[in-house]
């Protein structure tokens, strides 16, 4: 399950209600999916689409998305940092960026036009949808691994542009999982870098 924080704020929200009421006020759709039963950790591409192909249809006529695929990266994977480099500082897309984790775990964090920064760590069973120009920046967890369904109104458009505000830098792209910490201690880290 997610863990939303609004770091200003010092706020940890775990329940899947709560996450995505607070998200969808900032725009942001979240839901939480149960996982493939048929699915593991070493399940390939086809057999991860085909095991959620229906419910793929559905996100992609919900969102008119054309096409989806299946990213999947670990610590082993060439060029890994390079790769994460064009995501972990604050960017926009022209498109939905619209994942669904399988494996693995992820940090985003959103940076709303109404609201806060928000770090929202994703873990399989996790859907988000970030709106087209929504600011935002990505990070793996500890592990270094994901594995997620992707989708694209137009994988061309999937572009980041960047607005080097820098302020990636002010937010430690720490993962505080259930796997991890228990919720009590998880409130009581402070956020370093936080002006
Ligand atoms: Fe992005």
């Amino acid at each position: 399950m997610a863990v939303l924080t609004i770091i200003e704020e010092s706020r940890t929200i775990r329940d899947e209600r709560e996450i995505r009421q607070h998200l969808a006020s900032t725009g942001i759709e979240y839901e939480h999916w149960d996982l493939a039963p048929q699915i593991d950790q070493n399940s390939d591409a086809d057999a991860i689409l085909s095991a959620y192909a229906e419910r793929i249809e559905r996100v992609k006529h919900q969102g008119g998305y054309r096409k989806v695929d299946v990213i999947n990266v670990n610590s082993s994977t060439p060029g890994l940092d390079a790769m994460l480099s064009k995501f972990s500082t604050e960017h926009w897309h022209d498109e939905d960026e619209v994942r669904f984790t399988v494996h693995g775990r992820g940090l985003y964090h959103v940076h709303p036009q109404n609201g806060p920064v928000m770090a929202l760590e994703v873990e399989p069973g996790d859907m988000i949808r970030v709106p087209r120009g929504t600011l935002h920046w990505f990070d793996l967890c500890g592990e270094r691994e994901i594995k997620a369904i992707r989708f694209f109104q137009d994988p061309a458009g999937w572009t980041p542009y960047y607005t080097e505000s820098e302020l990636e830098k002010q937010f430690e792209p720490v993962c505080f999982g259930q796997s991890h910490l228990p919720p009590e201690k998880v409130t009581a880290i402070p956020w370093p870098g936080v002006k």
